[in-house]
């Protein structure tokens, strides 16, 4: 394989692998929104935004925007992803716990 080409595939496992893994200590953060979740859930949650919000462009980081610039976003990609309200509250949950504060 070509340089290029390796160097093309790591820049895309970069990408993928930095986009956060919710664990355990994430649960604290939303226990004190009093909102029970579990681990499992919020992993759900990322599957979700990886699979609804990667059709179009590149994933976006969480931390690449603050909690209120998201909430202008969001409403506007939900509409082109034709998410379902639960969906785009499973999205919008993961997409928060990360969020640039
Ligand atoms: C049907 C195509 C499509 C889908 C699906 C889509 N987007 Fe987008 N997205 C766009 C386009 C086009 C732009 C740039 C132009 C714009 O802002 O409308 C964009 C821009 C963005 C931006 C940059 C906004 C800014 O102002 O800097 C973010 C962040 C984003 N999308 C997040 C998401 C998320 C989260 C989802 C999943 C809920 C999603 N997108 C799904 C088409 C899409």
């Amino acid at each position: 394989m070509k340089r290029s080409a390796i160097s093309v595939i790591l820049f895309f496992l970069g990408c993928s692998s930095s986009l956060p893994i919710p664990t355990a200590s994430d649960l604290l953060e939303h226990s004190n929104n009093g909102d029970v979740v579990t681990v499992e859930e919020l992993k759900e949650d990322r599957s979700l935004y990886i699979a609804k919000c990667s059709g179009c462009h590149g994933l976006y980081l969480p931390s690449q925007y603050s909690g209120k610039e998201w909430q202008t976003i969001l409403p506007m990609m939900n509409e082109k992803s034709r998410l379902s309200e639960t969906e785009a509250i499973r999205i919008k949950r993961y997409i928060f716990l990360y969020s640039m504060h």
